[in-house]
């Protein structure tokens, strides 16, 4: 279901030590398969799509234990799906940040039509992001628009703590109370099975609540009611998205130098470690595959940029970052190598139709379709990137829909532990995120920051 193509990249490196590197990924996805590696405690999301689909033969398959699918799971959140539709709920606002929401918006975004928001023709809520910022504007935006609204509220915190979806919570919290008498039942906590301030706060005031597994980093959390309610609830199969990772699941789960998970990764490394290319970026020709952008760079940011090393992952969405970034690629410093995900077939057919005076001369494209152009835009452009020294890797899938998504996810989820295995980092902890955090605490006078709190004004006194 997804493919891979390092063709564009052959001209870039020596057969030689390609066979170095995906040797190196054969030992990495070793490590990773027999759960020996640094993190090994967060491998939960491995199985996640058999298990979830069926929890009994994932766990009887392969002996291995799936704390990370509670029974009964998915039937719930479709209760929730059913409860909010016969209460007429037309906004659900998700709340979360990192890998607490990019994966649902990443889904929701590839998935729903283009114009989903100004045609309202579609029979399920509109899904909306918060607590992903600081931004007064955008809450008090928001909030404008859950005015008109009939407002539920899906809230996503692993750890129960995060400053950014806390204050947005309390906002959201406070307008659904004041708004609506059946409020607890509007309010879904997805958090920690026992700890953290959100799931205290989900006991007392009686909310519906999912666990996200212990064994399941926020990053590789897609696949758990993090990603699959808010999917669910916007009106999109979560069990074909299942499938569709299962698939990826049972391929990957192969020792082979074909695995395109092993070929991605030898690939990326050596063009990393032996060409020098330091820049990642993931490349996509729809404008509704921004979000895949987003989610691959925190998945692959937060994964293996750590202990002095690793990708820098960007991304650009063509063809309109072509005439922004594309000029940077094609001749600025030659530090980058793409990794294209390819779309194969378009899901509409729009043809280009004549016109007998042909002012704008684009007659020579009379009764070609959009996507005709669309391709020849990919092949040009990945011709002239190689011209101009930039490796490219191709990931292709058949469509865009539930099933894909589910594959993308999955493929880069694994691709992403056996290539950070090969780098040699712990792909599965972020300590670099709490410096940001600490400082900002002690700005904020948090309670128990007091000596940070003193220390910090001084520092930033003295440097006015
Ligand atoms: O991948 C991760 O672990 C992080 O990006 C988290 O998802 C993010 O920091 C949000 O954390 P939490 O879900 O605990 O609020």
């Amino acid at each position: 279901m997804v493919k891979i193509d390092i063709e564009g990249c052959s001209s870039f490196v020596k057969d030689a030590e390609y066979a170095k590197y995906l040797e190196k990924a054969l030992d990495a996805f070793d490590v990773l398969e027999k759960e020996q590696g640094p993190g090994n405690d967060f491998l939960g999301w491995k199985h996640l799509p058999s298990g979830t689909l069926d929890p009994a033969s994932a766990t009887a398959g392969r002996g291995y234990p799936s704390p990370a699918v509670p029974d009964g799971m998915l039937e719930a959140c479709e209760a929730v799906r059913d409860d909010w539709k016969a209460k007429g709920v037309d906004l659900v606002i998700v709340i979360g940040i990192g890998g607490s929401y990019l994966g649902a918006r990443c889904a929701i975004e590839a998935l729903s039509h283009g114009f989903a928001r100004q045609l309202r023709t579609k029979n399920a809520p509109e899904v909306v992001f918060a607590g992903n910022n600081l931004c007064e504007d955008y809450i008090a935006e928001l909030m404008d628009l859950a005015a008109e609204r009939n407002t539920a509220c899906i809230v996503i915190s692993k750890s129960g703590t995060t400053t950014e979806p806390a204050i947005a919570f309390r906002i959201v919290r406070e307008f659904i109370e004041k708004h609506y008498s059946d409020a607890a039942a509007r309010i879904v906590a997805i958090t920690d099975a026992e700890r953290g301030a959100l799931k205290t706060l989900a006991v007392r005031e009686g909310y519906r609540t999912f666990v996200v597994p212990d064994n399941v980093g926020g990053r590789f959390s897609v696949l758990t009611p993090v990603g699959l309610l808010p999917v669910l609830v916007a009106g999109f199969d979560v069990r074909a998205m299942l499938e569709g990772a299962a698939e990826m699941e049972r391929k990957l789960s192969v020792k082979s130098e074909e695995n395109p998970a092993v070929v991605y990764a030898a690939m990326r490394n050596l063009l990393y470690g032996g060409l020098g290319k330091k820049v990642e970026i993931l490349v996509t020709y729809n404008p509704k595959l921004q979000y895949l952008g987003e989610w691959w760079k925190q998945l692959y940011g937060e994964s293996e940029g750590k202990d002095g090393k690793g990708i820098f992952p960007a991304s650009v969405n063509n063809t309109a970052d072509l005439h922004s970034m594309g000029q940077f690629i094609q001749e600025g410093e030659r530090i980058m190598f793409e990794t294209v995900v390819n779309v194969e077939n378009a899901s509409r057919s729009v043809v280009i139709g004549p016109d007998p005076q042909n002012l704008d001369q684009l007659n020579f494209l009379s009764g070609k379709h959009v996507k005709h152009c669309g391709a020849m835009a990919r092949l040009g452009t990945r011709l002239a990137h190689i011209d101009g020294g930039v490796p490219q890797i191709m990931i292709s899938v058949d469509s865009l829909c539930e099933r894909t998504v589910g594959a993308l996810f999955y493929f880069f989820e694994f691709a992403c532990g056996v290539s950070a295995y090969v780098l040699g980092v712990n792909p599965f902890n972020q300590p670099g995120v709490e410096a940001y955090k600490k400082n900002m605490f002690a700005l904020l006078d948090k309670p128990g920051y007091e000596e940070q709190s003193k220390a910090i004004r001084e520092r930033v006194q003295a440097s006015h």
